[in-house]
Formats: structure tokens, C-alpha cells, sequence
């Protein structure tokens, strides 16, 4: 089989590229190691950018976001007992940010390209780039017990953070690292959102919490927790009094209680992987960075990459100018690292750590008391949390 760009993994990034490369003509074929199912199962990201909702309706996939997805103005921070709302909105003359998940993000996307009927092929085993050194890449994988190899230009690799496209060019890369010391418990219950209006970020004696949303019928929340705790460790019963204890008692007195019909933990981890093009191998997304959760910065960075991508195969293909192509991983690094930044900020700001002494402790109290009466610092935390400009 022949292509124009291979991608690997059927993720956000992966299947964003190939909506975009399919609108300007471009030809590409998707490689998944999982089946669909199991792709939509993943719960995730639940925040987008206003960035990232243009780029899905650039994409032709922005009915789902357009009609189902939730605006938020504000956001409010929860300390010392009380909830302190910052003006995103009014404070970056009109920008917003979304609350449509990530399974509902990747679900449009699958079905458009099925629509298009673009080829996908799930359940591919032992997917491997190969020679994009030169000018003739390949990637070569098993389907059903059947040796293939796909012929490309160009070889997107889109396969996260424990793919295989950074793992084979990894003498080649350099390797930036932060692990925090806990983890994020979520749970997702069909329950009406505590804060319709806002997402909300607590910081307790207790630890982080966030309540967030996927529809008015649909809450997703967080607590932070050690890392070794299991899920296993967590009954709904004991997650929701959890997450009350760590809310002002108005708002802990508003949660709605259900079932969870999803429940994960997710470690915290700050990592970018410089540089992010090897030849005609290209990384985007999860494959070359990670933020911790705090910002909800993930997947949109994801989609500012395949932004930068598609546009970079766009003009090789259609202008034949490697302009885009020779500048792709220095454009895209200036923003993953403001980015890591910001994310590194507020997940320092909003967690408490298990080592921290009472000086920490007070400086911590006092940045939080400063962030919600300056208007410069809140003005900061709500101009990176919208997104800043490609
Ligand atoms: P992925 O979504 O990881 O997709 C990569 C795809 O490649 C996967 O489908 C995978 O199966 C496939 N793949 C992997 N290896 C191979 C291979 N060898 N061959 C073929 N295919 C392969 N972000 C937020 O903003 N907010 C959050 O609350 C949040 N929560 C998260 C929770 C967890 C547990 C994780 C892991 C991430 C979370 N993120 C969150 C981050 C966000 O979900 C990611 O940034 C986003 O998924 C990145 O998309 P991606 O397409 O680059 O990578
Ligand atoms: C969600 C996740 C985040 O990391 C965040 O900062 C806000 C919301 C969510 O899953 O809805």
C-alpha cells in the first residue's frame, strides 16, 4: 500500500491530521495498534480552546462542539474555605474555553472519516517507522498475523507518550522530565455538573480537587491522591465524601451523587522531547510532550500541533516550499514550552505536596491570595488559560 503521509495512532492528533491533509487533497492512511472501541474508551481530556474549536470546524467536525459543548466564561478557585471566581471572559476581551470531552472530540472525527471513507487500519500489531532518514520512508506492521508495509513521504508519528515513533528515534532526542508526587483520581458519573457556568479548581488541606463537566447530565470530577493508591482503594461512596471535604461548604452541599461509570488514576508528569522532526518522521502531541492535567492543556496542544503539521505538509504538497516542514519543531516547541510552563505553574499552585514545609505551605497561601485581587496576575492565568495565539 502507498500514501502520502502515514500517521500513526488514531488518537486526537492523529485523527485531526488526517481530517485536515484529507480537506486539502492530501492522501494519508491511519495505523492504530487498539480497536475503535477501545480508542472512544479512554476518558480524558474535557477542555478545548477556542483555537482548537476553530480547528475542528476547519476540519468539518465542529457540529458536535457547536451544538453540544458548553461555554465557559469563568473559572472559580477554590481556598481557604470560599470560592474565588476569575473573569476569563471579561479578562481577555471575550475569549472562552469549551467543556466538550475528548471521546466526543475523537468520536466526530472517526465518523467523518469513515464518512470520507479514509482508511484506518485498528489492531495494528508491530507498527515500526522505517527509512525516513531518506526520502523514501515506510512503515511496516502486522495485521491479523499478515506481514504489510506501507510506502509514504511523510511519516507522522501521533502514537502518545508510550508509542513507538520517539522510542525509535531515541538517541536522537533530548529528554526534558518532572514527575510530581501524586496522582489524579477521576471519576465521570451521569449526575447534572455542580457548576454549570464555571470549572472549578480547589486547593485544600486535603489536597487538589476539579469539577468539571461533559454535558448538563454528565460531571466529570477529580481528587488528587497518592500514587499508589489503586482504584480499587476508592468506593464512590468514599470518592464523593472526598471530594465534598476538599469544597467550600456551599458548594459541597450541591453535589449530586451517582454511580460512577468511570473511575481512573492518572499520574502527573511534565515531559517534552526536543526535537520534534527526524528527517520525514514527524512527532505531534502526547508523542513528543505531556503537561500534568492542572491547565487542561493536553489536547490542545496536541491540536496546535497537527495545526502547525498539516499546514507544513500542506505547503511541501501544494506550494513545495519547505518552509513549514524545516520550521515545524521550532514553532511548535515555543508554544509547548509556554505551555509546560503554565501547567507546571498552576499544578504547583493547586496541589498540596507531601513534603512541603510551613514556608512553602505560606508562600503557597499567598500567591493564591494575590492571583484573585491583582487583575495583572489573574489576567495572566486567564490569557494562558483560554490559549495563547498560534
Ligand atoms: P493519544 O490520545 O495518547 O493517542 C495516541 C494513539 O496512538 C492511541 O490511540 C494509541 O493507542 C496509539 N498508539 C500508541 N502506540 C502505538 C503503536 N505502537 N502503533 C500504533 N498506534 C499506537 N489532557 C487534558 O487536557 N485534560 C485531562 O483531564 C487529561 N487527562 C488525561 C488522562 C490520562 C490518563 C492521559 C493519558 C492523558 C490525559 N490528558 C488530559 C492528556 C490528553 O488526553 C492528551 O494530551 C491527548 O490524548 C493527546 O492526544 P494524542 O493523540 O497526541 O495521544
Ligand atoms: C478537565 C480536565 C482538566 O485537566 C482540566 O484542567 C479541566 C477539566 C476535564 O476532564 O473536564
Amino acid at each position: 500500500m502507498k500514501t502520502q503521509v502515514a500517521i500513526i495512532g488514531a488518537g486526537p492528533s492523529g485523527l485531526l491530521l488526517g481530517q485536515l491533509l484529507h480537506k486539502a487533497g492530501i492522501d494519508n492512511v491511519i495505523l492504530e495498534r487498539q480497536s475503535g472501541e477501545y480508542v472512544l474508551g479512554r476518558i480524558r481530556a474535557g477542555i478545548l480552546e477556542q483555537v482548537t474549536v476553530d480547528l475542528l470546524r476547519e476540519a468539518g467536525v465542529g457540529a458536535g462542539v457547536d451544538g453540544h459543548g458548553t461555554v465557559h466564561h469563568s473559572i472559580e478557585l477554590v481556598f481557604g474555605g470560599a470560592r474565588h471566581p476569575i473573569d476569563v471572559h471579561g479578562l481577555t476581551g471575550g475569549k472562552v474555553v469549551t467543556a466538550y470531552g475528548q471521546t466526543e472530540v475523537t468520536h466526530d472525527l472517526m465518523e467523518a472519516r469513515k464518512a470520507a471513507g479514509l482508511v484506518t487500519i485498528y489492531q495494528a500489531a508491530n507498527v515500526q517507522p522505517l527509512d525516513f532518514d531518506g526520502s523514501k520512508p515506510r512503515v511496516s506492521y502486522e495485521k491479523d498475523g499478515q506481514s504489510h508495509v506501507l510506502e509514504c513521504d511523510f511519516i507522522a508519528g501521533c502514537d502518545g507518550f508510550h508509542g513507538v515513533s520517539r522510542a525509535s528515534v531515541k538517541d536522537k532526542v533530548t529528554e526534558y522530565e518532572k514527575v510530581y508526587p501524586f496522582g489524579w483520581l477521576g471519576v465521570l458519573a451521569d449526575v447534572p455538573p455542580v457548576s454549570p457556568h464555571a470549572i472549578v479548581y480547589g486547593n485544600s488541606e486535603r489536597g487538589f480537587s476539579l469539577c468539571s463537566m461533559r454535558s448538563l447530565t454528565r460531571s466529570r470530577y477529580y481528587v488528587q491522591c497518592p500514587l499508589d493508591d489503586k482504584v480499587e482503594d476508592w468506593s464512590d461512596q468514599r470518592f464523593w465524601d472526598e471530594l465534598r471535604s476538599r469544597l467550600d461548604p456551599e458548594l459541597a452541599g450541591r453535589i449530586v451523587t451517582g454511580p460512577s461509570i468511570e473511575k481512573s488514576i492518572a499520574p502527573l508528569r511534565s515531559f517534552v522531547a526536543e526535537p520534534m522532526r527526524f528527517g520525514r518522521l514527524f512527532l505531534a502531541g502526547d508523542a513528543a510532550h505531556i503537561v500534568p492535567p492542572t491547565g487542561a492543556k493536553g489536547l490542545n496542544l496536541a491540536a496546535s500541533d497537527v495545526k502547525y503539521l498539516s499546514r507544513a505538509f500542506i505547503e511541501h504538497f501544494k506550494d513545495k516550499s519547505p518552509a513549514g516542514i524545516d520550521s515545524y519543531s521550532q514553532v511548535c516547541l515555543k508554544r509547548v514550552w509556554k505551555a509546560e510552563r503554565f501547567s507546571w505553574w498552576l499544578t504547583s499552585l493547586m496541589h498540596r505536596f507531601p513534603d512541603t514545609g510551613g514556608f512553602d505551605q505560606k508562600v503557597q497561601e499567598a500567591e493564591l491570595d494575590y492571583l484573585v485581587h491583582s487583575r495583572a496576575a489573574s489576567t495572566a492565568l486567564a490569557e494562558n488559560y483560554v490559549g495563547l495565539p498560534l
